[in-house]
């Protein structure tokens, strides 16, 4: 049914027909030991522990019922830092100016984490909009998925998202990271969980902040990044509204050269005896080097991978590139953007742009200015948009959605 790139169909109509499911899946894994003869059954019902702990086991605890389901976008929200920066701030700390800034990458100011700011924190004032603007309640929330790269604990944030949020029956929440690529994954990650785990409403937050892993000394990067996050609620539905037509994803670990922030030792720390030094261990303690980029590099992968990326995603959903309403790109450069809708034919007035306000948020752009795309009353129900992320992996990918 599902691959890496995508759901394969020549037609959005001819892709509902090959989307019967085939594989019996429960939460907890594959159900079906006759592989491919049947059909979906899943579990609807969610069981806190205190609930599995009266006795019903957790098997017991799960209706099985057929799943044909689509998914469609219903609700979004945003939140981003009080604090401004300005290109004319920067100015007054890199050797820059707001004329280089502006017209090479659209950038005219970026909202940072300040003080007591969290990163968490604004990733469930994000999604308590996406829940308001659905009008769903957290109970009925039943997955989170955190994108970042940048969680405010190394295993993961998605969990205390969900606790923040007063989700009361236990939802399952994770981290997903694929930096810049990371809400389209999530957008993708949510489908398939609907359409082949039989789950409801789950909430994808794109969030990120990238001036933690920024060296405010090099003018090559700290121009660039943001903090911010968005969310989306995805929500099951009948196949016939499906609203996400189609997707195409890829990675490439040879580009990973280009673009990282990878962990490194921390020179004084030898605390923990050194008796053991000549055998390299205990390890030192270690943290992540700020952001590395070949800038050059990674701007020719985007103008020739996203196009093609869309292209495709297109191409399975049996759509003409006139169909699409709005295209809506992770917000890198404005230089990029333009060079996408170029390669695509996309007019001006049908690319959505917000990173003059706050530059490159990564996995957090895409969420961000959907909803004020959304809340302007730009993009309204029923319009396709073609949205692709690419970013550090090297990761990219697109999907071809349907609002509302
Ligand atoms: N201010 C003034 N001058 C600068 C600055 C600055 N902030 N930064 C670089 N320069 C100088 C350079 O030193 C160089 O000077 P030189 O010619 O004397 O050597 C000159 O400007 C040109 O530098 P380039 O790096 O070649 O500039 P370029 O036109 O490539 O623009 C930029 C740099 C904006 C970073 C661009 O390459 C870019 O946007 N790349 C894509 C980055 C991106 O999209 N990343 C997304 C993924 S992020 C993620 O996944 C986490």
């Amino acid at each position: 049914m599902a691959n890496a790139s995508g759901f394969f169909s020549p037609s959005v109509s001819s892709w509902r027909r090959r989307m019967q499911p085939q594989i019996g899946i429960y939460r907890s894994g594959l159900l079906s030991p006759d592989g491919f003869s049947s059909r979906v059954f899943c579990s609807s019902t969610i069981q806190g522990p205190e609930k599995l702990s009266s006795g019903a086991s957790p098997s017991e605890s799960r209706v099985p019922r057929l799943v044909n389901k689509g998914c469609k976008l219903v609700g979004c929200g945003s939140a981003a830092p009080t604090l401004k920066v300005s290109n004319d701030d920067l100015a007054k700390i890199v050797d820059t100016s707001d004329e280089w800034i502006s017209v090479r990458t659209g950038i005219r100011n970026r909202r940072v984490l300040s003080g007591k700011d969290s990163l968490t924190a604004l990733a469930v004032e994000a999604a308590r909009k996406a829940l308001e603007m659905a009008r769903v309640e957290p109970d009925d929330v039943d997955l989170v998925l955190m994108c970042t790269s940048t969680p405010e604990d190394l295993f993961g944030s998605a969990p205390q998202i969900q606790k923040a949020l007063g989700c009361k029956r236990n939802p399952l929440a994770y981290d997903i990271t694929a930096a810049c690529s990371g809400f389209v994954l999530g957008l993708v990650s949510a489908a398939c969980h609907i359409r082949g785990g039989g789950f409801q409403n789950v909430l994808v937050i794109g969030a990120d902040s990238l001036s933690r892993y920024v060296d405010w000394t090099d003018r090559g990067t700290c121009i660039l990044f943001g903090d911010a996050a968005g969310a989306v609620l995805l929500q099951a539905c009948d196949s016939e509204e499906d609203g996400l037509f189609s997707f195409d994803l890829h990675s490439d670990g040879d580009g990973q050269r280009h673009l990282n922030a990878t962990v490194k030792q921390n020179e004084m720390n030898d605390v923990v005896g050194s008796n053991g030094s000549v055998l390299g261990f205990p390890p030192r303690q270690s943290s992540y080097s700020c952001i590395q980029m070949n800038g050059k590099e990674v701007f020719r992968f985007a103008v020739r991978c996203v196009p093609q990326s869309i292209q495709s995603a297109l191409e399975k959903a049996g759509l003409p590139r006139s169909s699409i309403d709005w295209l809506l790109l992770h917000q890198a450069n404005q230089r990029i953007i333009d060079a996408v809708a170029t390669r695509l034919e996309v007019p001006p007035e049908r690319v959505i742009s917000n990173l003059a306000n706050y530059g490159n948020t990564s996995a957090a752009s895409i969420p961000l200015a959907l909803d004020e795309a959304v809340r302007s009353g730009k993009v309204k129900a029923g319009h396709t948009i073609a949205t692709a992320g690419f970013g550090a992996g090297l990761t990219w990918g697109s999907a071809i959605v349907r609002w509302g």
